[in-house]
């Protein structure tokens, strides 16, 4: 079975980005043919800034080998070094209804957060059904905002084999519903573009001052509060022990949860959660050379995948003559 999913590296990674996408990707390096990749095509969507885009790529690559993607057991690579996506973009977007993709949230919600309206943006959702059909992947994890995303990858993998004849594996997402949506310190989903994040990656002293952040209400320490609907004990849930979490929700539900108290708590949590990851990374970030050599040998493996549906696809829509 392949296993593929991609993230963008348009600024710092997140513990929404970590739980809804890349733990999950890397729990499968054991069991499936893996497929990793950063998106700079799509960054550039809204990172029109070279040093940016390129340090952000590199740094990308880093936190996901530190967090423990293994290259040896997956194919790992920048989406842009395999060029055959773009060429593979061209002849969906032929095929892509208009009305489909004039009804993807992401675009309006981008616009209305102040990503500028390119045609490039508006049609994001087809790059990212060339990254998934060009390596005929079966299952997408992704975080629950991506699920029209894979809705729309589906239904152009149907039109086109409908069209053209079989050609296209057509992909499942994987939604680990536990975590589908990781609130930001505001409670809206966490995001990079919202400025609500808590990075994976922060010093201590930032990572104290994030968490601080999170908003919560103003009930009294000891008034019952619900854990459900609170966004800290939505994070805190994904860092504490079993028997710790069982506590805390005792302490909301029958009263006596205070949320300094617990924020506290939860610095405590994350900053010893990601100690390994933070070590490895540090030693990464040091030695771009060896990070450029392993995306480099992931892209040719990669293409090596890609031509061959290419050349089927080109076949098949009668670009062979
Ligand atoms: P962002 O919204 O911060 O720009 P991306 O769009 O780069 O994040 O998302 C990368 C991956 O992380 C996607 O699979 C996405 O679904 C997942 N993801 C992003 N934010 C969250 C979140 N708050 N909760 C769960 N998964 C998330
Ligand atoms: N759109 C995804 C996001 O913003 C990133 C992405 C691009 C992706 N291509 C993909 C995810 C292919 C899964 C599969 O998170």
């Amino acid at each position: 079975m392949k296993v593929l999913s991609g993230i963008q590296p348009s600024g710092q990674l997140h513990i929404g980005n970590y739980f809804g996408m890349m733990q999950p990707m890397i729990r499968n390096m054991e069991r499936s043919e893996l497929y990793v990749f950063i998106v700079n095509l799509h960054a550039m969507t809204s990172v029109h800034n070279k040093q940016r885009l390129a340090d952000g790529t590199l740094e990308a690559a880093a936190d996901f080998m530190a967090l423990g993607l293994d290259p040896d057991r997956c194919i790992f690579w920048v989406q842009g070094d395999v060029p055959e996506v773009t060429e593979l973009t061209w002849v969906l977007s032929t095929i892509a209804p208009l009305g489909l993709m004039e009804r993807c949230h992401s675009y309006k919600d981008k616009v209305s957060k102040g990503i500028m309206p390119s045609l490039g943006l508006f049609s994001y959702p087809v790059l990212m059904a060339a990254d998934i059909l060009l390596y005929q992947a079966n299952v997408v994890p992704v975080g629950k905002d991506q699920k029209q995303h894979l809705e729309v990858a589906r239904d152009i993998a149907i039109k086109f084999n409908h069209t053209f004849g079989e050609t296209f594996v057509v992909p499942e997402p994987a939604i680990e519903e536990k975590v589908a949506t990781v609130p930001g310190v505001d409670g809206q989903k966490m995001s990079k573009s919202y400025g609500n994040t808590i990075s994976i990656f922060l010093d201590e002293k930032e990572l104290k001052k994030r968490v601080m952040s999170i908003t919560t209400d103003a009930t009294p320490v000891e008034d019952p509060k619900n854990p459900d609907t609170c966004n800290l004990f939505q994070i805190f849930k994904l860092f504490a022990p079993e028997d710790r979490l069982a506590e805390v929700h005792s302490l909301y539900v029958d009263g006596g949860a205070a949320y300094g108290y617990i924020k506290q708590e939860l610095v405590g949590y994350i900053w010893d959660y990601f100690q390994g990851a933070r070590e490895r990374r540090d030693q990464l970030v040091r030695d771009p050379a060896y990070l450029k050599e392993i995306l480099a040998k992931g892209a040719e493996k990669a293409r090596e995948k890609a031509v061959v549906t290419l050349d089927m696809v080109r076949d098949r829509a009668g670009l062979k003559y």
